[in-house]
């Protein structure tokens, strides 16, 4: 005897999320989560999704300018709020800093963390200036690589910082003179 089970369709619904200074109108199923909908509906492919349970920190984007996961949480709770994904940093000078500093550094292998990775870092140069390499770990834990044993990524974010400390050092002596 054939079980037959008979699930209801699912009924998509209406959402309007703002994504990289973007308005996006999305038929969206209810439990989609945004990481899904970023990549497939809106066509941002730079966010990775890696474990979809919270721990890779692959899917990083910023959310009202605080990197937050988008694999957690359906799309739908996203409304109302700014995101941005990688793509909207495509012409900012402190993204295109790391991007630089991450090659110096040898920062990446595959690449498969380095979109979340490069906005974790962004937010650690603007938050934590004076950050040390601890710091800078503790900082990076939310976010796993499995090719580059994080050394690179920390050399790269400390090579920022240090630029920004020379710039504001510069800045105070010519302030001075
Ligand atoms: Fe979101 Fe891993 S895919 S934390
Ligand atoms: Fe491969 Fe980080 S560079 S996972």
């Amino acid at each position: 005897m054939s079980l037959k089970l008979d699930f209801p369709p699912v009924r998509e619904v209406r959402i309007t999320l703002d994504v990289n200074d973007r308005s996006f109108d999305l038929s969206v199923e209810p439990r989609a989560i945004l990481a899904d909908v970023l990549r497939e509906q809106c066509g941002l492919t730079a966010t990775h999704i890696g474990c979809e349970h919270g721990v890779c920190g692959a899917c990083t984007v910023m959310v009202d300018g605080a990197p937050q996961r988008s694999c957690l949480q359906s799309a739908a709770r996203f409304e109302g709020k700014h995101v941005e994904t990688l793509e909207a940093f495509a012409e900012d000078a402190l993204m295109a800093q790391l991007r630089q500093a991450f090659t110096a550094e040898h920062a990446l292998q595959c690449g498969y963390c380095t979109p979340g990775m490069l906005i974790t870092a962004r937010d650690i140069a603007l938050r934590l200036p004076e950050a040390d390499e601890a710091r800078i770990r503790e900082e990076l834990a939310g976010n796993l690589c499995r090719c580059t044993g994080y050394n690179g990524i920390v050399a790269a974010i400390q090579r920022v910082l240090r630029e920004h400390a020379r710039e504001r050092a510069a800045l105070k002596t010519s302030h001075a003179a």
